[in-house]
């Protein structure tokens, strides 16, 4: 199964890269942004810093640091103003921008957070929607593997009734 519906924190996984929900400055924030940058350490800003920002549904690549991830992808979703400014055109295309930027890399293994879904106000059954449907548009007919990650366990059941077909089998 190309795309892997997991419950994880995102800075622990074991993959060629990791997404980072960022904003436009990239240089740190809350949410998964902090995590990333707790967890890789200093590197990781000073980096970012040389990269002048990243414009909305666009993404950059830097490297992992002390994650064990080998590469970050910082990417800008946007921020929820009720739907009808070009959201989910942006949410596409900030999925999109990153899988391209990981295939070019030649990274065969990329986790996702929820992007948009937690300080920028996206509803998350949306924005899981969206993530979903657009992952599994980029894999058809390419070898990657995609884990969206899940963070917070009651979303993580929630995701249970729409998607289990990609999820882990429940543990009897
Ligand atoms: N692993 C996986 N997912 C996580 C983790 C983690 N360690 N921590 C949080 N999440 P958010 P946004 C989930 O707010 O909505 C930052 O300040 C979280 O439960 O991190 O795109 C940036 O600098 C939620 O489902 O990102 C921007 O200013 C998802 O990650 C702004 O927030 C996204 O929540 C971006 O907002």
């Amino acid at each position: 199964m190309p795309l892997r519906i997991v419950q994880h924190d995102i800075t622990t996984m074991k993959v060629d890269a990791i997404v980072n929900a960022a904003n436009e400055s990239l240089l740190g924030g809350g949410g998964v942004d902090g995590a990333i940058h707790r967890a890789a350490g200093p590197e990781l800003l000073a980096e970012c810093r040389g990269l002048g920002g990243c414009r909305t549904g666009q993404a950059k690549l830097t490297k992992g640091y002390r994650l064990p991830a080998r590469y970050v992808i910082h990417t800008v979703g946007p921020i929820w103003r009720g739907g009808s400014r070009g959201e989910e055109e942006l949410l596409v295309s900030a999925y999109r921008s990153s899988l391209e930027l990981a295939a070019a890399h030649g990274c065969e293994t990329v986790a996702f957070p929820l992007i948009s879904a937690g300080a920028y106000g996206y509803p998350k059954d949306q924005a899981l929607k969206i993530a979903v449907d657009t992952i599994a548009d980029f894999l058809r007919g390419r070898e990657m593997t995609v884990y969206l990650v899940i963070f917070d366990p009651g979303d993580y059941a929630v995701c249970g009734a729409r998607f289990a077909a990609y999820m882990d089998a429940p543990h009897t």
